[in-house]
C-alpha cells in the first residue's frame, strides 16, 4: 500500500487523512475522538445533546450546561491525545449553535466542523481563536461557493478545508433538502469532489482541501476518494461501532445487527432526511404517527415537533438511541451499516487502511 499523505487543515497537521465523523448524540464523544486523534487521525466531538445526561442538567438549563458539557468533553479528549488533532462538530440548525462554537474555541479545539444548514456566521463566532480551523460540510458546489462568497465579502477569510458528504450513502442528517436528492447521483462523491476540486483550483485560486465523507469503509473507498482529488475522508458508521466509540453496547449489538434492507430515510423533525435503522420507532414513525418523549429543550430553530406537534422530538430520540433503547431511540447510521460485524479497536482499523506504511 502506498502511504497515505499527511492532511494539513489550517496551522493543524494530521499524521493521516482520515477524519471521524462527527456524531450525535454522544455516539462521537471524548473517548472516540481522542481514540482517533491518538492514532494519528482527526477525532472529532459531536456538540450537539451533551447536556442530557450531564449531572448539573436540572431540566431547565440545558443550554447552560451543554457549554460546560462541551468544555469538559474537549478537556477530556485532549488530554488522551496531547498532541493529536481534535474538531468538535457543532450543527448550525441548533439554537444554541454560536454558544457552542464559542465554548469548544475556549476549551482548545482545533477545527470546528459544521453542517447541517450553512455556517454563514462561523467566522464571526471564531474571530477570537484565529488558529481555530473552520471546516464546512457541503453537498454541492453551489453551497460551497455561497459559504466562500459571503465569508469573502464579510470576513475576508476561507474555509481551511470543505468536507464534501454525498446523502447518497451518510448517517445521520443528509445534505439534501428534500428526499428525491438523496439517491440523486448528482450529489455523489464521483460529481461532486471532482467539481468541487477544480471550483477551488480555478475560480477561488485557494488551496482548500476537500474531505470526502459517505460510505468510506475501506483503503480502496479511500482510494478511490483521492482519485477524485479528495485529499482526506470522514468516516462515520465504521468508527461509531468501535470499542472505543462512546454510545451504549445495544447502540453498537444494532449495528451489529442490521442488514442492508434495514436501513431507511426518513424526514427528520429538523426538516432535513436523515438515514437510520428501521427499528420500531422508525418503523411507526413511516407508517404515520409515533408517540414521541416531551421536547428535551428547544434546542432546534426549526423543529416540526417543536412547532406543531407533528413528528417526534428528535433529542430525546436520539438520546434514547445513545443509551440503546430499540424501541424509542432514533439509530442513525450510514448505509453501510451492515458491513459492521464486529466491534472494532480504533487503531486496528488504521492498521487496516494504512498497511504497512514503512
Ligand atoms: C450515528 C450517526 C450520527 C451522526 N451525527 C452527526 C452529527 O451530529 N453532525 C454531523 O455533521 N454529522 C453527523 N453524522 C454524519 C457523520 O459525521 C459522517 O459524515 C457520515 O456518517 C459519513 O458517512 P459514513 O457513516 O458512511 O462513514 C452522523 C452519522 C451517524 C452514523
Amino acid at each position: 500500500m502506498n502511504r497515505l499523505p499527511k492532511l494539513k487543515i489550517g496551522k493543524h497537521v494530521s499524521e493521516n487523512p482520515i477524519m471521524q465523523g462527527g456524531m450525535g448524540v454522544k455516539i462521537s464523544g471524548p473517548k472516540l475522538a481522542g481514540a482517533v486523534a491518538s492514532n494519528g487521525g482527526i477525532g472529532t466531538i459531536a456538540s450537539v445533546g451533551l447536556a442530557c445526561d450531564h449531572p448539573q442538567f436540572n431540566g431547565k438549563n440545558y443550554f447552560d450546561v451543554n457549554e460546560i458539557a462541551l468544555a469538559e468533553a474537549v478537556e477530556t479528549a485532549r488530554d488522551t491525545a496531547p498532541g493529536g488533532v481534535l474538531a468538535v462538530n457543532c450543527m448550525v440548525a441548533l439554537m444554541d449553535y454560536d454558544r457552542q462554537v464559542k465554548s469548544a474555541c475556549r476549551a482548545g479545539v482545533d477545527m470546528i466542523v459544521s453542517g447541517a444548514g450553512l455556517p454563514m456566521k462561523l467566522p464571526e463566532y471564531t474571530k477570537d481563536f484565529p488558529d481555530v480551523a473552520l471546516v464546512p460540510i457541503v453537498s454541492s458546489v453551489k453551497a460551497a461557493d455561497l459559504i466562500i462568497r459571503k465569508w469573502g465579502k464579510l470576513y475576508d477569510r476561507l474555509p481551511d478545508a470543505l468536507v464534501v458528504e454525498t446523502p447518497l450513502f451518510a448517517g445521520g442528517h443528509l445534505g439534501a433538502t428534500k428526499m428525491e436528492h438523496v439517491n440523486d447521483p448528482a450529489f455523489s462523491l464521483e460529481s461532486v469532489v471532482p467539481d468541487l476540486v477544480k471550483y477551488l483550483d480555478e475560480v477561488v485560486k485557494a488551496d482548500v482541501p476537500v474531505i470526502a465523507a459517505g460510505g468510506i469503509w475501506d483503503r480502496s473507498d479511500i482510494d478511490r476518494a483521492f482519485a477524485l482529488g479528495a485529499r482526506g475522508v470522514q468516516m462515520g458508521t465504521r468508527f461509531a461501532c468501535t470499542e472505543e466509540g462512546d454510545a451504549s453496547m445495544r447502540f453498537k449489538q444494532a449495528f451489529l445487527d442490521a442488514t442492508e434492507d434495514d436501513v431507511v430515510v426518513i424526514m427528520s423533525p429538523v426538516g432535513i432526511p436523515g438515514r437510520a435503522l428501521r427499528n420500531p420507532f422508525a418503523a411507526k414513525y413511516i407508517d404515520g404517527h409515533v408517540d414521541s418523549k416531551p421536547c428535551l429543550a428547544a434546542c432546534l430553530s426549526h423543529c416540526t415537533y417543536l412547532k406543531n406537534r407533528t413528528t417526534f422530538c428528535i433529542a430525546g430520540a436520539l438520546v434514547d438511541a445513545y443509551t440503546g433503547d430499540w424501541d424509542t431511540g432514533l439509530f442513525f447510521c450510514g448505509s453501510n451499516v451492515s458491513r459492521c460485524t464486529k466491534i472494532e479497536k480504533v487503531s486496528d482499523i488504521f492498521k487496516e487502511l494504512l498497511g504497512d506504511q514503512d
